[in-house]
């Protein structure tokens, strides 16, 4: 059986107040609308389609290949929103999902509950309900006497009456294809707004005396609709304890998850612990046994097993095994320690590989260079990788020893076992186990002193 979603995504986003298109602002990291297409992924048999309007480009530029795009304009309501999609589908599927972009915490599970009542009704369509004691604007769901669905009454029509029922149109629905091509042509323009609504198809579905089935669903969280910036906050808050609860049923630790800000997709492995105030986002790997923060950021990085990264920044970095890093370290792209190596406070690395053991314990600057194993760079040492035009590499060789304050004016190399004196400026090349110095303080003349001499 061929099961198609159409998400309509034309709309506004008035509430906002917003240049970018509401279905793409973010939350956790992907757009509202890829929540929504991720959902649906796991009951869907055919491409999705998605119906564009406000924004369409920025929205079909997002999609690309993920979805076919149908253009809705002018925007004359989500009846004719859903129509849109006829010409692309009709003949070529059996169920449609019709959804809004706006609802991105429905999980996939329910949209199959919601499939799985459709293939068992012998009726055209089934609609996902909530009830709950805040409607949020929700369309308000009359039933009948004998508890069928008998309409769809939108908050600004109901009466005081119908605005008192706590059971809510959630906005995710399940048709046979052929009776709904030809039911949404029926839908009537709404006298008040002067728009066709998807909603009203309940009563075209009564008239023809055929029963609609509603799914009432029991988690109303996953039923956060976002219509204003304050209701994104709340759908992202949800979907932060989701994903936190997600990963410490894997295994990773937690000391308070209010504060611990992971975006959909990181992996982390167990017997991590995450300590408060730590953003992880992009694509993300981490190992097992390792302790993360607190107040660190991890942005498209991979972390190994057993490694200390305390307030930290990292971003398109790697960590092998037991490193460790902070407070205060940063972590640039092409960013590359291996195993065991030792990062102090206040250290920047970019596109550079410190290999094994390398230590690197005070405020140093390390760019397009590769540190020899078990290299000791000493505090304030600086790369000087940059002329103003290009950049330049440096090479150190193992078990060498960088004294403190060193600038290493590159392009050079310095050999393995190769030392530096504190404050050298290294300009050429140094062989093997040589020792360099630069410049040392000479006495020049008496000065006197600011303070009398006791
Ligand atoms: C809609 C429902 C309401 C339900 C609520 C749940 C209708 C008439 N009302 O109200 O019963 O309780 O969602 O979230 O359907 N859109 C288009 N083209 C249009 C108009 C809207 O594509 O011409 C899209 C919007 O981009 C949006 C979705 O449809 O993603 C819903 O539109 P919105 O205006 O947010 O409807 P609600 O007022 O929330
Ligand atoms: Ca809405």
């Amino acid at each position: 059986m061929k099961v198609t979603a159409v998400i309509l995504a034309a709309g506004q986003g008035t509430r906002m107040k917003s240049d970018l298109p509401k279905v793409l602002h973010p939350l956790c990291g992907k757009p509202m609308l890829w929540h929504v297409l991720e959902a649906l992924k796991s009951v869907t048999t055919e491409k999705p389609v998605v119906v564009v309007g406000h924004g369409a480009q920025a929205v079909q530029n997002y999609l690309a290949d993920s979805a076919d795009c149908v253009l809705q304009e002018p925007q004359l309501g989500t009846g004719h929103a859903a129509m849109q999609a006829e010409s692309l589908l009709k003949g070529k599927t059996d169920l449609v999902i019709v959804t809004y972009a706006d609802m991105p915490l429905l999980r996939g599970e329910t949209f199959k509950r919601l499939v799985e009542t459709q293939r068992l009704n012998p009726g055209p369509f089934s609609l996902l309900t909530v009830i709950a004691d805040d409607p949020r604007g929700f369309g308000r769901i009359v039933r009948k006497p004998d508890e069928t669905v008998e309409a769809i009454v939108e908050e600004y029509v109901a009466t005081p009456e119908q605005q008192q029922i706590k059971e809510l149109n959630v906005g995710a629905y399940c048709f046979n294809a052929d009776w709904l091509w030809d039911a949404l042509h029926r839908i009537e323009k709404n006298p008040k707004k002067g728009e066709y609504y998807l909603t009203d198809i309940v009563e075209i579905a009564v008239k023809d005396e055929v029963p609609v089935q509603a799914v009432l669903h029991d988690d109303f969280m996953e039923t956060i609709g976002i219509n204003t910036r304050v209701h994104l906050s709340e759908a992202e808050a949800a979907l932060r304890i989701r994903i936190n609860n997600e990963h410490m049923l894997n295994g990773v630790s937690m000391m308070n998850p209010a504060t611990t800000y992971m975006e959909v997709g990181v992996k982390i492995g167990k017997d991590t612990l995450i300590m408060p105030n730590t953003y992880i986002q992009g694509k993300t790997e981490i190992g097992e046994g390792n302790v993360i923060g607190p107040n660190t950021i991890i942005r498209d990085s991979k972390i190994g097993n057993g490694c200390k990264v305390l307030a930290a920044v990292m971003e398109g970095a790697v960590l092998e095994d037991d490193v460790d890093i902070g407070p205060f370290a940063r972590l640039r792209k092409g960013a590359h320690l291996k195993s065991h190596v030792h990062m102090g406070n206040f250290g920047e690395v970019k596109d550079s590989t410190l290999h094994e053991g390398v230590k690197m314990g005070h405020f140093s600057y390390i760019g397009n260079a590769d540190i020899g194993a078990n290299t000791n760079i000493g505090a304030g040492t600086i790369t000087c990788n940059y002329d103003g035009e290009k950049k330049h590499p440096t090479e150190i060789g193992e078990d060498a020893f960088i004294g403190s304050d060193t600038m290493l004016v590159a392009p050079v190399k310095l050999g393995a076992g190769a030392r530096t004196g504190a404050g050298a400026i290294v300009t050429k090349n140094v062989p093997e186990d040589t020792l360099v110095v630069g410049m040392p303080a000479r006495a020049i003349r008496k000065v006197e002193r600011k303070t009398k001499k006791k």
